[in-house]
């Protein structure tokens, strides 16, 4: 079984064959990596190169990665990254991990992998600042409650009267609202109910509910639609747009107008039903 022997510890360790050297490191909590790095590493994956390692003989290591060749360009073959190398063969191979930061340069100037720590560091931090700046910025609620695009609390499902078209929220939230007959609804309605957007799908004209013909129609050019928006007759291309909702615990609808669903093309059921 090959022999890893870590010079600084005078410690020599069995290990399998293949082993990764960065995991021999970590599982016998041998030092890897110095200050920073050892919080904003790349875990493994070659991307860092802040896992040095200086390794003699190499005749039992494997093969320098592609990772490794860019990383550690001009330095001397018994430099490696200890997450891209493992041990092959049988023997003993002298290992020394941790400690050559600023080993290489007598003047203290900072080495290349402290600077590869530092800019690593410092893409890592920016990264995570924008992460959350963004994430901050899609999670702030950007509408007030009861303005168009938020949410509407209507209040409990069950006192909305079955087959009645409400149109108090056109103003304010821009639907119609309804709670389908049971042998119109489906999944796609919660307890029945159906918020559809007030804009014709043709040119944006306002249709409107006509009782009288129990369907809504387009004023502009006649576009015509059934109770649960699907299409009819008219220029319109697809039924009528609407918009997401649920029904919550306490049994309120809450309609979300901030999230609009489009309307189903011209002979299709507008709520996925397959009976028209
Ligand atoms: S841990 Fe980043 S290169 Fe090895
Ligand atoms: S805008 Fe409604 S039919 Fe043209």
């Amino acid at each position: 079984m090959p022999k890893v022997k870590f010079v600084p510890q005078n410690l020599e360790l069995e290990v399998p064959q293949g082993a990764n050297l960065r995991r021999v490191l970590l599982r016998n909590k041998l030092p890897v990596y110095t200050r920073v790095t050892q919080f904003t590493n790349c875990r493994g994956h070659g991307l860092c190169g802040t896992c040095w390692v200086e390794v003699d003989p190499t005749s039992q290591l494997s093969e320098r990665t592609f990772r490794e060749k860019v990383k550690l360009a001009g330095r001397g073959e018994q430099v490696r990254l200890s997450c891209q190398t493992r041990v092959l063969g049988d023997g003993t191979v002298q290992a020394t991990a941790g400690s050559l930061d600023l080993a290489s340069d007598p003047t203290g100037a900072k080495s290349r992998r402290e600077l590869f720590g530092l800019a690593w560091t410092a893409g890592t931090s920016l990264f995570l600042a924008q992460f959350g700046v963004v994430s901050l910025w899609f999670s702030w609620p950007r509408f007030k409650p009861g303005e168009f695009g938020s949410k509407f609390d209507i209040g409990p499902v069950d006192q909305l009267e079955v087959d009645l078209m409400y149109g108090d929220y056109r103003q304010t939230g821009q639907f119609w609202l309804i709670r389908l007959p049971e042998q119109l609804r489906n999944t796609a309605t919660p307890d029945g109910v159906l918020a559809l957007y007030i804009t014709c799908t043709h040119l944006g004209c306002k249709f409107e509910w006509v009782p009288v013909n129990n369907r809504f129609e387009c004023p502009c050019h006649g576009s015509k639609f059934q109770k649960d928006g699907t299409y009819i007759s008219g220029p319109a291309p697809r039924g009528l747009d609407r918009f997401e909702l649920a029904v919550t615990r306490d049994r309120d609808v809450v309609v979300d107008t901030g999230r609009l669903i489009r309307g189903q093309p011209r002979g299709v059921n507008n709520i996925g039903r397959q009976d028209t």
